[in-house]
Parts: C-alpha cells; structure tokens; sequence
C-alpha cells in the first residue's frame, strides 16, 4: 500500500486519485500518522503532501512522525512535504527571493524518476519558502530559474523531493514521474483493477454481515446500482434493494431501472407517490420540501427493512467523504443545502452498517459498475438529487407541473444525446418556473407557463461552468418543447455559473 500523508494541501485527494489511476492502491492518513500504523498496514511508499505548514530554524509547524525516514519506506515529500523532509535530515528552509507560482520551466537530472522525460519540461508550482542547502547525502536532480533545488533525493534513492506538484495537469509529465516513483524506486505492481476493487467490496460484505440480512436503498444511481448487484452477488436473496417511487422521477425512469437491474438484484419496487405529493401540497420553501421528502422515505424505507428483516444496512459511502471526516484541516464545509442522500438513513433504525465503496472514488465505482455489467446508459447517467422534480419545480408541486416538467426535460435529455453532448455536461435539466408569460402562437395569444434550461460542466459539483450549447442546437430545444408542449410557450436558458448561483435552482 502507498500511504499519502496529510499536510492540509487542496491537492491531497488529487495525489490518491492520481495513484489509483496508476492501479495502485493507496489511503490517505493524516500527516502525523504513527510509522507503527503505516508498519501494521504493510505500507511500502510514503507520500507527504504538500501544505500551508511553515518552517524555520527552531520550528517544523506541521512534523510527520520522523520515524518514517526509517529507511523502510520508498518517500516522496510534495512541495511542503519536500521542505520538511529536507529540515528532517538538517537542512535550511528559507524565503524564496520570488515567489514561484503557476507553470514554471523545469531542468531535470538524469534519474530514475524522469525516465521518459526530456530535460526541459514544464512543472507547477505554488511556493514561497524553499530548500536552501541540501541535507548531507543528498543530491540536486533538478533546478529551475529560481530555485536550484527544485527536486532532490538521498544517495540511497529512497527519498526523494518535488518542490513543484506532480498531481496536477499542468505539470506536462507530473503522471509519469508519479509512475517512475511507483513502479521504478517502490518496485510496486500496478494490481489494483476494476477485478480486485470488486473483491475487495465483495470480501468486506461477506465478512461483515455473515449470514445475516441486508437491505440497501436503490435510487437508480450509479453508486446504489452497483451496491446493490454487488450485495446480490454475495449474499443472494438475504439481500434486498428497495426502489422507492416518490413521484419525482424523471419520465420512464423507474421503468428504466427495474428493465436494467430487475434480473442483477432482488428488488423491492414501492409505489409512494400517492403519498409524497400529498405531504408536498402546497409547500414552497425548498428545505422543507427537502425535509419531507427526507422523512417521509425514511419511513417507506424503513417499513421495508423491518419486514424484510434486515440486520444490516448497506450504504455506498465514497472515500471523498471520508476523507472529509478524517482530514486533519478538513471537515465538512458549510452546507448550502441539507442535500437529502437515500443514503443518510437514522441511527434509531437500529440497523448496523456495512460500506463496501468507503475507499473508493467515484471513478472506480464506474469502473466496478463497467465491469460487473450494468449498462453503459445508467453508469453514465448524470447526477440527480435526492429530491428529484421537486426542487426543479420552483414553489408548489401538483402532478400537473410534474407531468409537464417529465415531458420538457425528456425532449432536453434526448436533444442532447441526439447531438453528441450529453456525456460532454455534468449535469443537465430543465426547471419549471412558477410564472406565466404572453406568447402568440398560430394568430392566437397564449399565456403558458415558462420553463428553463440548466446545463452545466463541472468535474465534482462543488463548482460548475454554464454549458456553452451551440445556439442552433439550444434553437432545436426551444422548437421542440414548445411546439410538443402546450403547456410551455417561453423557454430560457440558465447562463450562471456555480458559484455565484448553485447547480439546482432550489
Ligand atoms: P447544488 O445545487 O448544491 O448541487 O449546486 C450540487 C450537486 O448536488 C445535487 N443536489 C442534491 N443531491 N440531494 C441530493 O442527493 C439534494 O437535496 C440535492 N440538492 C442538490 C445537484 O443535483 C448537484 O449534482
């Protein structure tokens, strides 16, 4: 196992995701993690991460535990983590005389861990402080205008300093060093596939729950799909999924659904949208939708694991949420929305927990999903929330707003498949607005309602770029949705980006 330590960089997660990718597995400890924890987990390769911490003559801010320079681990110290590697071993950490940041010219040293590489490349970097002498038996193997030792490592070539960032893309060849460092100086075996993350998930269920019963919440999601045929797989029918219909799907989409995984899973569907829209009547304030769609699934849900009789609740928790909680500087940042996840189930359904995804970014979900076979279709579907049409109805909900919205973004979502661009957008959806405007249609006044567009790029949803959609495409929406609904005589199309707005409109 490669283990990245934490110093507090906003790039962390980055370098895990940059390792996996290299199919190597890898965790992320916080940056004062024990070398006995990194030794009981049969760590070879350290990675220490860059950060805001400081360093002068008397005083490392942030100092790992120096015990991992033990000579048993292959290191590589980013940035910060460079700094304080090279203060370990008794060099200076001084302020640079500019302050480098952004792509910089990089001169590498022939080494082992530039193989491939020319000997005049472009890196990124973000510092102020640098190394200013190098330890005793360490060399320089790599400058650039401003700094003479922009990447060292000691004699024995196990650990080794980048003072630039090779997890990001503008390092031109960041990915091939990170590869040169892995395979070349740790001698570590790129096994981690789509096949082992499979039984890895699988062995973590198993071992878990036994014999017992477990129960899971199907959304139709990529993540709750894959849970679910996984759980089917090793615990058969003592496994349950249960798809709750809430009323505030997308069109067809519960039909969509049980055609894709109705033989992969043992499925419980559960017609509720009789009782949703009804608690939904006449409320427009978005949270509390958001409540009563929280409690009122729970309550469904819960009745169903009841009567199944579940020991265990299977939740397809994400590494990145994790990290959220075990990061020593991080920690969930201020909610915007009380995001309603199928997966945020009480405490007093007694039930305990199994999380088989808890390790895995939501790239190698696709990539279990791709391979245990669930269709192309629904693994690249986009995101959608919790709360479905509901948040996308702005103010009060009736199945005639919800017809009318299912139809609208049915025409939207096939546009932009028929022209190439679904899989280019995070997330694309229509809104429908609580207002009316005047139109003319076949000599005739109209007055109907307005609906908009949203479309956007994003690569988390934390931020997102409105989608440029070419204008006669955006023109063939428009034809179709007012010439197919009559309901809608007004479309427009959501130009904010996120921030200043949010991805929903609710
Ligand atoms: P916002 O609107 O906050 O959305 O920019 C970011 C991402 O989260 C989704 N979203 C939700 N997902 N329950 C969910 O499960 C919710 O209540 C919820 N609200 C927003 C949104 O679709 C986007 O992908």
């Amino acid at each position: 196992m490669v283990a990245v330590l934490d110093f507090g960089s906003q790039y962390t997660q980055l370098i895990a995701r940059r390792i996996r990718e290299l199919k190597i597995y890898c965790e992320i400890y916080p940056y004062n993690v024990s070398e006995s924890t990194l030794r009981e987990k049969n760590t070879t390769a350290i990675i220490l991460s860059g950060g805001p911490g400081h360093i002068t003559e008397s005083e490392i801010t942030f100092s790992p535990d120096p015990e991992i320079f033990n000579g048993r681990y292959k290191i590589l110290g980013i940035c910060f983590g460079m700094q304080v590697s090279a203060k370990l071993h008794g060099a200076n950490i001084v302020h640079g005389e500019i302050r480098e940041y952004g792509k910089t010219v990089f001169y590498p040293e022939k080494d082992i861990i530039f193989e491939g590489i020319e000997n005049r490349t472009v890196v990124w970097m973000s510092h102020y402080d640098q190394v200013e002498n190098l330890p005793e038996n360490f060399v320089s193997i790599g400058r650039t205008a401003n700094c003479r030792i922009a990447a060292f490592k000691n004699q024995q070539g196990s650990v080794y300093g980048f003072q630039f960032h090779p997890e990001v893309i503008h390092t031109r060849h960041g990915k091939t060093m990170l590869k040169n460092f892995l395979y070349k100086v740790a001698g570590l075996k790129p096994d981690w596939t789509a096949s082992s993350m499979v039984e890895i998930a699988k062995k973590e269920i198993a071992t878990r729950i036994g014999k017992s019963r477990v129960v899971c919440a199907l959304s139709g999601g990529v993540d709750s799909s894959t849970l679910s045929v996984i759980l089917h797989q090793v615990a058969g029918d003592r496994s349950l999924a249960v798809f709750v219909n809430n009323g505030l799907l997308r069109k067809n989409e519960e039909k969509e659904v049980m055609e894709a995984l109705g033989d992969l899973v043992n499925m419980k569907y559960v017609d509720a949208s009789e009782i949703f829209i009804e608690r939904l009547k006449r409320v427009i304030d978005p949270e509390e939708k958001r409540k009563i769609i929280g409690r009122t699934f729970i309550e469904v849900f819960e009745k169903e694991a009841k009567s199944f009789g579940a020991d265990f609740l299977a939740q397809g928790t994400l590494y990145p949420d994790l990290i959220e909680s075990i990061s020593v500087f991080g920690g969930p940042t201020s909610r915007i929305k009380t995001h309603h996840n199928v997966g945020g189930l009480p405490e007093k359904m007694k039930l305990k927990l199994v999380e088989p995804f808890k390790y895995l970014f939501k790239d190698e979900v696709r990539k279990i999903a791709k391979k245990i076979g669930l269709p192309e279709k629904l693994i690249q579907r986009h995101p959608f929330p919790g709360p479905g049409l509901a948040v996308r109805i702005i103010g009060e909900i009736d199945r005639e707003k919800l017809e009318i919205l299912k139809e609208v973004d049915a025409i939207y979502i096939d546009e932009l498949r028929k022209a190439n661009l679904y899989r280019k957008i995070w997330q694309a959806f229509a809104v429908l607005l609580p207002i009316k405007s005047v139109g003319i249609m076949g000599d005739q006044r109209t007055y109907q309602y307005v609906v908009a567009l949203r479309a956007v790029t994003s690569t988390d949803g934390m931020t997102a770029d409105w989608a440029k959609i070419p204008s006669n495409i955006l023109e063939n929406i428009s034809n179709r949705i007012v010439n197919e609904i009559k309901a809608i005589n007004r479309v427009v199309y959501d130009i904010t980006s996120k921030p200043p707005a949010t991805i929903e409109w609710e």
